[in-house]
């Protein structure tokens, strides 16, 4: 190799290591496995199974929805129904921040995340889910108890040994 080409090597390899740290700090890549460990805040009340509605409204295909329009859900305060909010990245990561500020009287009992990676983490979570791109939490999937008796019989228990 010439010198003026190791030379030229060595700028790539210093330009390479003070560029990647940078870009890093401005945007922090948003991690959905993260966010989904951070779903267990929201999952008291949240199910992102569709039609599961708890004491909050289901999340399923939250990404686009607009705020309070969930038919089957029908304790949403007024509040959050005459916000004009449509829930995407932005919109949810500033409810997340803080419901209060956010959409004021609203009736969700949660105080926010102040962190941003949490929050970045989770919204990805939630986009991922929404968009089917990442499968439902398994414990999302099992039948709530009060539809046991619906189900068929190749899912109910036979025998308890
Ligand atoms: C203590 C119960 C509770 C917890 C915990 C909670 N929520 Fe909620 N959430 C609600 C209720 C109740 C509403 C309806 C609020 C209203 O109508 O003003 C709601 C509404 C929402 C909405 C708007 C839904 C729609 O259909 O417009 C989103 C999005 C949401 N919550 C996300 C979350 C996320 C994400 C978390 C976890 C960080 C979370 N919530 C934690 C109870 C809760």
């Amino acid at each position: 190799m010439s010198a003026a080409m190791s030379r030229l090597a060595a700028l790539f390899c210093a330009l390479a290591m003070t560029a990647a740290p940078a870009a890093r700090a401005e945007t922090p890549a948003a991690d959905a496995a993260q966010g989904e460990k951070m779903f267990n805040a929201c999952a008291p009340c949240h199910s992102l199974a569709p039609g599961r509605n708890m004491t909050g409204p289901s999340l399923a295909g939250i990404w686009g929805r607009k705020a309070g329009s969930l038919k089957s859900f029908d304790r949403y305060s007024a509040a959050l129904k005459a916000s004009g909010v449509v829930w995407d990245g932005k919109t949810l990561d500033q409810w997340l921040k803080s419901p209060a500020g956010f959409i004021p009287g609203n009736s969700m009992a949660f105080a926010g995340i102040a962190d941003n990676q949490p929050r970045a983490d989770l919204t990805a979570f939630l986009k991922a889910v929404s968009s089917g791109e990442r499968p439902l939490p398994a414990a999302m999937t099992r039948p709530p108890f009060d539809e046991l008796k619906k189900l068929d019989a190749a899912q109910q228990v036979a025998a308890i040994r």
